[in-house]
């Protein structure tokens, strides 16, 4: 099955198009076209993701990365198509938001030949209800135009399921998914493809968050992630010793939430009695931070598997880009007999559109009904959760 599909939720545009054996027990999955714009670099002077500037880039971003990825997907071809009255207002009903995208879109993709794609997928939450309208809108277009079905996704089950793509283990049931990102972290239980419950999740910040908010208190540059990363490991590397710990909050609470703030808000005080921020100074809250944060983390997935005996621990979201995240969970899993641990492949840590293909085909396996062609208005849901 080939899929087509979109990713708007964040800061990041990106589409795909995959194609998928038919045999879900042994999952085979091949990337024809893959392209991604970020948008951090626009993002970076407010220090986060400012959602109307997103949908802009949104706009400006899906029609060049449809053109691109069909083309790298061998899809592409130009037709000469006489625009009717019909579709004309059609297509202005849907982008009645995004009018600039509404002529683009008559100008170019009008003149693109109906791709050889069994299905269209777009996320439809959780995430910047802006940003994701975009791609929704996008989606419904091409739908109209192309007559071919669209699944909407949750981004998290896009998360979970990347770890599919390249993996030669497969997923064992019952699975647990640790997901963490810069809006979520989550503890997830999978008995089966499909049927997920959601056991514990942060009270209040993300932990990507706290590691983007702590690097904006030491002057890092956005997204903090992989800066605090970078010189936590240095410190290190360096061998050198701290003083500072950092509370862990939750640690020890008899479920499986998590609560982030309260470390950020230590950070800050803490930075505040240090004097002058230094490289050396930095370095070391940095890697005090990263501890805290990574051994909470450790501790709940412990918890979670105690609680919830699983085969499989699955590692999705931006944050297991973190290297010392993935040792420590590496030696957890060691703790566990016969617990197989699966982070997704390079590149699909972060956000992406190969990983709403795949999750929309999860979605769509064994599930004739989801084929039949909809007129149902595409609706963003901003705090969908699992
Ligand atoms: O999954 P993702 O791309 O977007 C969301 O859905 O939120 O995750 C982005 C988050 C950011 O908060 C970023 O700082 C964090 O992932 N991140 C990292 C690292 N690389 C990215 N956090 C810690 N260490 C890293 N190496
Ligand atoms: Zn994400």
């Amino acid at each position: 099955m080939k899929i087509l599909s979109i990713e708007t939720s964040c800061d990041e545009t990106a589409i795909a198009i995959i194609e998928t054996n038919n045999d879900l027990s042994n999952p085979e999955i091949t990337i024809l076209g893959n392209s991604l714009i970020s948008q951090v670099e626009i993002h970076k002077e407010y220090g986060g993701v400012f959602p109307t500037l997103a949908r802009r880039e949104h706009a400006k971003n899906l029609l060049p990365l449809l053109v691109k990825t069909l083309k790298e997907a061998n899809l592409y071809s130009k037709t000469e198509s006489h625009i009717s009255k019909n579709t004309e207002s059609k297509l202005k009903e849907i982008f009645s938001k995004e009018p600039e995208l509404c002529d683009f879109f008559l100008s170019t993709a009008l003149k693109i030949n109906i791709p050889q794609i069994d299905l269209i997928a777009v996320t439809e939450g959780p995430g910047l209800a802006p940003a994701l309208w975009v791609g929704l809108n996008f989606a419904e277009a091409l739908r109209f135009i192309w007559n071919k079905p669209v699944i909407s996704v949750n981004h998290m089950e896009g998360h979970i399921w990347s770890v599919l793509y390249g993996s030669r283990k497969k997923v064992v049931f019952p699975a647990l998914a640790l997901l963490v990102s810069g809006g979520h972290t989550e503890l997830v239980y999978i008995e089966n493809y499909n049927q997920y419950r959601v056991i514990g999740k942060t009270k209040d910040d993300a932990v990507g968050e706290a590691f983007d908010k702590v690097a904006r208190i030491l002057g890092l540059p956005y997204p903090g992630g992989p800066e605090i990363s970078r010189l936590a490991s240095k410190f290190r590397e360096d061998g050198r010793t701290t003083q500072i710990i950092f509370p862990q909050p939750m640690i020890h609470s008899n479920n499986l939430d998590f609560s982030f703030s309260g470390l950020k808000t230590s950070v800050l005080y803490r930075v505040k009695t240090l004097g002058e921020l230094t490289l050396a100074v930095k370095e070391e809250v940095a890697y005090a931070f990263e501890e805290a944060a990574v051994s909470v983390l450790c501790s709940k997935v412990r918890k979670a598997l105690d609680m919830y005996p699983a085969k499989t621990l699955i590692v999705g979201g931006g944050v297991i880009s973190n290297t010392y995240l993935q040792e420590k969970l590496k030696m957890v899993q060691e703790e566990y007999n016969d617990l197989m641990l699966i982070f997704p492949s390079q590149g699909l840590a972060t956000d992406n559109a190969v990983m709403i293909g795949i999750a929309a085909w999860i979605r769509a396996y064994n599930n004739p009904t989801l084929f039949e062609l909809s007129t149902l208005p595409l609706k963003a849901r901003a705090n969908l959760s699992l």
